[in-house]
């Protein structure tokens, strides 16, 4: 039996971008976010593939990199991620202010760091997880600056501030911040909240203002771009609406979306039981329970290989695959017919097993019923400085370069391209 292979398919230069146009442009600075897209990537896919004048849809949303895209180049688009912190990121990095009102509400809120009294805060309750992360001065500062947010009365503005302070809450706190599983770092001195939140704001304040007289000039600055909390395998977009998707789906037992989120997933309310949440995520290695069986050839090769060595990884990764496979059913459904599908996907190795999520997704595609060609599959480089490419070959996690035991993954990745 021959099964797919991408191996054989040279990498194209021309999606390299290791100098092109910085990440940081326009609101794409405002928060880090793990595995996020390099904007110069959907840059190039909806100049090159967009359907004209049809919405632009990211199933898999994130930080928002392909709604900020859509807007920039004059695109109605639509977002969803399951993360709430991902949809407020989204929703601010979409939506600018006009910078005035903006610099007005900032010196009114930094006025109030002078009625500081920690000793106000200690009825106020917040969860206990919050207090292994941080010490105490700092979890008070931080607090603080939440709650005085929350008295603002536009929503725009509060969240605004909002994923400001939810981007500094690591330098903060205990967190070690070179690592992609949640650790405290003993020797960390956290960062001042109030400075530290002063800086990375007047930052944002900067770009929003860059991001407004672009899309003002432009006259795209009331373009539609609609982020909602939701899930892939189900969005709540209409049939034959979408022009265009762009996304890249999480990877198989890499990144744990709930546990990297989880200070602001406390401090903000948007979850009590981190348990249960992680359960809503593609690609965790928390959701082990359904069935082994899985509707792709190769799938099931891989899954049994995993089987020998390790069958909870093995139930991981063909959740993994089942939960793909409804989610290109999905895509097929809400993409007008012509519609393009971009999918930027990478490949992994999980117990020394190949994971080759890519061409299992592509026989997914297939099956749903869109047209495929393989000349239309790009493989790029990953510049490193942007995703972790070691992994500890005993644990399966991402490493130090300084680990005795790690091997290179993701070094590339794919950009499928399908029409309905
Ligand atoms: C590789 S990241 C996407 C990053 C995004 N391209 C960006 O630029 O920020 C994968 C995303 O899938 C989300 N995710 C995981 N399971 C999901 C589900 N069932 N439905 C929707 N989103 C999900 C994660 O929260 C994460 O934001």
């Amino acid at each position: 039996m021959r099964y797919l292979n991408f191996d054989n398919i040279s990498v194209n230069e021309d999606w390299a971008f290791d100098k092109v146009r910085s990440i940081e442009q326009w609101t794409h600075g405002y928060h880090r976010y793990p595995a996020k897209f390099l904007p110069n990537v959907v840059k190039k896919i909806i100049e090159n593939y967009a359907l004209p004048e049809l919405p632009v849809a990211d199933p898999f949303a994130g930080c928002g990199t392909t709604l900020v895209e859509a807007k920039i180049h004059g695109f109605e688009s639509y977002g969803v991620d399951i993360n709430p912190v991902a949809g407020l990121i989204a929703k601010v990095k979409t939506k600018p202010i006009m910078p005035d009102l903006l610099d007005s509400y900032y010196s009114d809120l930094i006025n109030q760091f002078d009625l500081y009294a920690e000793s106000n805060l200690y009825n106020i309750k917040k969860h206990d997880k919050l207090d292994y992360w941080f010490d105490k001065k700092e979890k008070y500062k931080i607090i603080f600056i939440y709650s005085i947010i929350c008295k603002i009365d536009n929503n725009d503005i509060r969240d605004f501030f909002l994923v400001s302070l939810s981007h500094i809450l690591k330098n903060c706190s205990k967190w070690l911040q070179s690592s992609t599983k949640p650790q405290i770092d003993k020797n960390k001195k956290p960062s001042d909240s109030f400075i530290l939140f002063k800086s990375h704001t007047q930052m944002m304040i900067r770009k929003n203002t860059e991001y407004y007289n672009e899309l003002l000039h432009s006259s795209n600055l009331d373009i539609l771009c609609n982020m909602t909390i939701g899930d892939a395998r189900n969005t709540n977009w209409a049939s034959n609406s979408i022009g265009t998707i762009i996304t890249s789906p999480p990877y198989v037992t890499s990144y744990e979306y709930a546990d990297i989120h989880q200070l602001t997933g406390y401090l903000y309310d948007y979850f009590d039981d981190l348990k249960q949440f992680r359960q809503k995520f593609i690609g965790t290695s928390y959701s082990n329970k359904g069935s082994i069986d899985v509707g792709s050839l190769l799938g099931k090769k891989i899954v049994n290989a995993l089987f020998a060595k390790d069958p909870k990884t093995a139930r991981n990764v063909a959740c993994y695959f089942n939960n793909m496979e409804i989610v290109a059913k999905e895509i097929y459904r809400v993409l007008q017919t012509n519609g393009k599908a971009c999918i930027v996907i990478g490949n992994t190795t999980v117990k020394n097993v190949h994971i080759q999520a890519a061409e299992v997704f592509w026989e997914f595609l297939k099956k749903a019923g869109f047209k495929t060609n393989e000349q239309n599959i790009i493989k790029r480089c990953i510049p490193c400085k942007l995703m972790p490419t070691i992994r500890n070959v005993k644990t399966g996690r991402f490493a130090k370069r300084t680990d005795p035991n790690i091997k290179e993954v993701y070094p590339n990745e794919y950009i499928l391209i399908v029409e309905k």
